[in-house]
Parts: structure tokens; sequence; C-alpha cells
């Protein structure tokens, strides 16, 4: 038996979907338990590149059941899209290969509608979100007004819980962001035609998950967005709607905590932060710039520039508490190649003390500084390295650090975006 979890342990971004894929290879499930298409996972295979949103990265290979669980927020409209982006890229995408819980909440167009307009409202106080309606969709499911895909399976139930749910966001939508409304069949008669589309793929996956756990199968829980994206214990209130920590999992896709056996959290071997909110060693110079074209630290989602700073290892630590992390892989060690010198965040100077946590009032994160270490650098000899003894040896010093200050191992270490470009140094 054996279950784990890969996780963004930063702001995102950090090559969850490189990782997923390279440790698919060993599995036989690969399971989304939170987040929608806000989430934007690279794939590098041979001389191809495939960017994941709603499915999951296990969908490249043939042989692979991947999992939409009912954590996930899922807009029909995008995941329709992403089947034919597969097509057209040569991957075939079936009921045999993809599979979707009954229970996952529906991005309504009122949703991405919502999204928008509460930015625009915000002004310079907006979170920067994707805007794909991830945080008004995760809203209407805590207040237990949401669509979900159940409801698609049966038109007549779906007809009437959108009109009761239409009137009111029509009404929000018109009176209080003075936008336009929706028309109610026009929805109707899109959602129900992907209905229609969608019936073969609907199970209830939780089940699933459970009898291929019993089996013996090994099942993979790619996770979406990063540890301080998380609705509690990221940087509130600039974070995303879910649970992105390693507990989401459970609730996410129907298991108990029992089930899993390791949590692999991935991180960049410096930060990057996509959208609003604190991020204490950020760089506003020429390295930051540096890093943002070695790194071509773009987005997936939105194309925004990310900003980038150094490795902060206090958010590490959080990572590894609040989510349980049984080792790191650490990624784009190579974009760091031919820095002079590279520093790492090893503490926050705060109040005269120095401190190894993040404070949870984003004033007082405000009034935290950065305690750097610093240490030489390596050269591009580095992306090809392919075994942890070819690595250079200056490298290897700031990764031990890691794994002292965290007291978590490193077992994977990734030195470019193709698969092969992967070190394993022990297992997860
Ligand atoms: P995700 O959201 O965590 O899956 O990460 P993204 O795909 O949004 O961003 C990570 C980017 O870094 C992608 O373009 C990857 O192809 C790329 N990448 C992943 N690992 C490495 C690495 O070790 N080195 C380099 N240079 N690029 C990497
Ligand atoms: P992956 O899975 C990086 C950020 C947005 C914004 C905040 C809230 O590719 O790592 P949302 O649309 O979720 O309400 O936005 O969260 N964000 C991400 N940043 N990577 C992601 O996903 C993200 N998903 C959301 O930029 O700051
Ligand atoms: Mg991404």
């Amino acid at each position: 038996m054996s279950a784990f979890i890969v996780l963004g342990a930063q702001w995102g971004d950090e090559g969850k979907g490189k990782m997923t894929d390279y440790l698919a290879e060993g599995a036989d499930v690969v399971a989304r338990s939170q987040g929608g298409n806000n989430a934007g996972h690279t794939v590098e295979v041979g001389d191809k590149q495939y960017k994941l949103h709603l499915i999951p990265s296990g969908i490249l290979y043939s042989d692979k059941l991947n999992i939409i669980g009912n954590g996930v927020v899922l807009d029909p409209k995008s995941l329709f899209e992403e089947i034919e982006y597969l097509n057209n890229m040569g991957v075939e995408v079936t009921p045999e290969k993809l599979v979707i819980s009954d229970r996952a909440h529906l991005i309504m167009p009122y949703h991405r509608a919502l999204d928008g307009a509460s930015e625009k409202l915000r002004g310079k106080n907006d979170i920067g979100t994707t805007g794909k309606g991830i945080g008004p969709c995760y809203t209407d499911k805590a207040e237990r007004s949401g669509l979900r895909v159940c409801d698609l399976m049966h038109p007549e139930i779906f007809k009437e819980k959108l009109k009761a749910n239409l009137e009111i966001k029509n009404a929000i939508l018109t009176k209080v962001y003075g936008i336009e409304g929706f028309d109610y069949k026009e929805i109707c008669e899109e959602y129900l035609e992907y209905g229609e589309r969608m019936k073969a793929y609907v199970k209830d996956t939780s089940v699933i998950v459970y009898d291929e756990i019993k089996k013996g199968k090994s099942v993979l829980f790619e996770g979406a967005q990063g540890n301080l994206l998380d609705i509690d214990y990221g940087t509130y209130p600039y974070v995303t709607s879910s649970n992105t920590i390693g507990g989401g999992v459970c609730p996410g896709t129907g298991i108990g905590p029992t089930m899993i056996d390791s949590a692999v959290g991935i991180a960049k071997a410096y930060t990057t932060r996509v959208g609003k909110g604190p991020f204490p060693t950020e760089l506003f110079d020429e390295m930051g710039e540096h890093i943002r074209e070695a790194g071509h630290e773009y987005g997936v989602v939105t194309g925004r520039a990310r900003r980038c700073g150094w490795l902060d290892v206090v958010i590490l630590k959080q990572a590894a508490r609040v989510s349980g992390l049984t080792s790191f892989a650490i990624t784009k060690i190579d974009t760091l190649a031919g820095i002079d010198k590279v520093k790492m965040c090893v503490g926050y100077e705060f109040n005269g003390e120095t401190i190894d946590y993040i404070p949870a009032s984003l004033e007082d994160l405000a009034l935290c500084k950065p305690v750097y270490e610093e240490f030489d650098g390596w050269g591009e000899e580095v992306a090809d390295a392919r075994s942890y003894d070819k690595l250079p040896e200056n490298a290897k010093k700031y990764l031990k650090r890691i794994e002292e200050l965290t007291e978590t191992k490193i077992s994977i270490v990734s030195v470019g975006a193709k698969r092969d470009q992967t070190i394993k140094v022990s297992d997860i």
C-alpha cells in the first residue's frame, strides 16, 4: 500500500507538474484534491511542453488513472478546452483514464464574473486572483448553495437549483457591482450539454481511491498552489480559497489520514510569488530581474511576471510542519547557476528577536527582516548532473543546509525542466 502527496511548499509554481510527472511513473493513480483551473502545471517530455490546469499531470501516461477529486472546483468549459488541447497534443483522454467526482463543485459563469467584479471593487486592495472564479465557487460551497457535478447528472434538479442561485447572483451582479447578469436559459443549455458530455467520466471517486489503495496500488495526490497560499496557513487574505496543505488531501478526495504514507514538498531553490501579498525575501533589484529571466518566471495561467527573491527557509520549515512533509524535492537549482553569492533566509528579525516562524498577522510579517546566510555559487554544469555526487560542491553545501534547517531530507533534486533532468537522492 502506498499513497503519497506531492505538494507546493512555497507560493505555487514550484515545479509540481514536473515532479508529478516524474513520480507518476511509479504510481497507478494520480488524483487532484483541491483548487481548479487556477493551477498551471508544466510538464516537459522530449521536445513537447504540456500545460495542465484541471486535469492531473498523470494524464500524459497511457496507463494511469487520473482523478479529479471532490475538493476540486471544476469549470466544465475549462475541462473540455483542456481535453481538446490534450487531444491536439496527441494525448488521449477517455473515461478509462480520467474520472471526475460527482461531489466536485461547479464553477459557473457568474463565479468568474463575481471574481472579476469583487477584485475590481477592492481596487488597490485586490488579491490579484487568477480571475477563474475559484473564490466565489468555494464561497458558495461553504455557504451551502453551490451546484455540484451530481446535480448536472439530474437535469431537472440542476435547473431548479440554478434558477434559485441565479436569481440571487444576478441581483448581486447588477445591484451591488452594477454589471450585467446572466441569462438562465443560456447557462442551462450550456451546462446541460456539458453534463451529457461529462456523464461517462463521473463516479464516486472516494470509493475508487480507497479501493485502489486497499488493493496495494500506488496513489499520487497532486497538489495545486502551495503552502503559503493555503486558506488557513497562507498569507491570508492573499491566498487561494482551499486547503493546499497536506491535510487537505483527505477531505478533498474522501480518504482518511491513516491511508497516507508520505508527503513530498516541492520547493524552488529560490522563491517566487505571482499575485499580491507579503514576500519577505523579494528582490527588487537586478538580481530579482536576473532570476526572473534565467528561470522564465512568467505565470502559466495569466502570463504575469512572477515576483522573485532568495530562498526563504522559514517558509519551508512551516511547510514541513503543517503539511507533515517526509522529504523535499528541490527544483530549479540550475536557475541559480552563475550567481557569485547566493543567499538563503534562515530566520526573521522581528521586534529585536530572531524568529523562525511566520507570524499570523500580515502587519507583523511586514516588520520581519530576513536574516541571510551567504553561499558561494555554482556554475552551469549543474544542469548536466544526473547523480547527487556529480552536483557541484557548492550546490551540495546549499542543499545540505536546507536539510539541516528544516530537519527534513531532500529526496529529489531537479536540474532542468525535462523529465530526465532529475536526480533521485533517496526514496520518497
Ligand atoms: P507548478 O505550478 O508547480 O507545476 O509549476 P509551473 O509549471 O507553474 O512552473 C514551474 C516552471 O519551471 C515550469 O516552466 C517548469 O517547466 C519549470 N521547471 C520545473 N523544474 C525545473 C528545473 O529544475 N529547472 C528549470 N530550469 N525549470 C524547471
Ligand atoms: P499552481 O498550481 C501560483 C494565486 C493567485 C493569487 C491567489 C488567489 O500552478 O502552483 P485564486 O485565483 O486562486 O483565487 O488566486 O493565489 N495562485 C497561484 N499562484 N500558482 C498557482 O497554482 C496559483 N493558483 C492561485 O495568483 O495570488
Ligand atoms: Mg503553476
